[in-house]
């Protein structure tokens, strides 16, 4: 038996989730694919692409300390998905790890289809977005499993992380799409925890971020939690005219609001490094380039580039692609 599930790229809207705000990501072809048996009552897992066999009885407490530590996703998915039984099996993935590319959230996915058939797109994204939390601590939002739970071949998938609603919206096939990498991170132990408190904060002098306005800005005391609050305001409008111009062919248009999104995550979030700067400005200049972004949590991972198709030659063109499932 396979189950599959897709990475993806964020197009815009990044640190936005976690205060119920907007994203607009697209699942992409790249998959992490679970190859497995069932098997009674215990998990065993082996990686293509990471050392060391994962072994737990289903309903032994979770232990964050377990080795090798990729096993930490798989026991917090059997945590919290309710398994039908256990499974005996081997993953492979061709999705970057550690990359902002969502690689966890497509293990936890590939792993929760897995234990459990008769879970629904939202109910198997809730879960996932739980089991990662438990497994790095870190007070992640919906976006990645909600993205790759619900996708649609050829769509962008618009998330209201307030109501969850999800509006899929056509990615036209006049333009390309190119992510590149820089560096490797791990949101664990970086300063995204820090993000997520500063906008608690200002949500504690403006009300929710996802309907406050700039001028209600000037209550926020501190200027870096102002910034956030900046941050997230104006990243959230971005991503509905960012929808709208790709929707009407206004590729200049939407690529500016990357532009604007990537100065905004860098200067008014924090959350960019020197060399994700000076590649988007590259990539900015480049002929054929609409505008191009840091996509994801930050502090490295990769890029994301709208242009006309191959005028670039570096990185990987992605397409949209379904969502994660069971396929036999
Ligand atoms: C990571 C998190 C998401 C989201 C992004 C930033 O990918 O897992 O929930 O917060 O960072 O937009």
């Amino acid at each position: 038996m396979r189950t599959r599930s897709p990475g993806r790229v964020n197009l815009i809207g990044d640190h936005t989730d976690y205060t119920g705000g907007l994203v607009f990501p697209m699942a992409i072809d790249r998959w992490t694919t679970l190859e497995y048996s069932l098997a009674e009552n215990t998990v065993t897992l082996e990686s293509d692409d990471a050392n060391g066999t994962v072994h737990f009885a289903l309903g032994s407490p979770f232990d964050p300390q377990m080795k090798p530590s990729w096993g930490r996703y798989a026991a917090a998915v059997a945590s919290v998905v309710n398994p039908q039984h256990g499974v005996t099996g081997r993953l492979s993935t061709t999705i970057p790890v550690g990359a902002g590319l969502s690689s966890s959230a497509a293990l936890e996915l590939a792993i929760a289809h897995s234990l459990n058939d008769s879970l629904t797109p939202m109910s198997v994204a809730l879960l996932a977005q739980q089991a990662e939390r438990m497994a790095t601590g870190v007070p992640t939002g919906i976006m990645d499993q909600l993205c790759i739970s619900t996708a649609r071949k050829g769509h962008g998938t618009l998330i209201d992380c307030a109501s969850l609603a999800v509006t899929h919206v056509p990615i036209p096939d006049d333009i390309e799409i190119v992510v590149q990498f820089i560096a490797h991170r791990t949101l664990e132990g970086s300063e995204y925890t820090d993000r997520v408190r500063e906008c608690a904060t200002a949500e504690e002098v403006i009300g929710p971020l996802r309907s406050a306005t700039t001028t209600s800005l000037d209550a926020i005391e501190d200027s870096a939690v102002r910034r956030r609050a900046l941050h997230v305001i104006a990243e959230n409008q971005r991503v509905i005219d960012f929808t709208q111009a790709l929707s009407r062919g206004n590729y200049a248009d939407a690529g500016n609001l990357m532009q604007e999104s990537h100065h905004s995550l860098s200067h008014n979030f924090a959350v960019s490094t020197q060399e994700m700067d000076q590649v988007v400005n590259q990539l900015c200049a480049a002929p054929g380039v609409y505008g191009a972004r840091m996509t994801g949590g930050g502090f490295g991972g990769c890029v994301v580039a709208l242009c006309q198709p191959g005028s670039l030659t570096d990185g990987w063109t992605v397409v949209p692609v379904d969502a994660a499932s069971r396929i036999d």
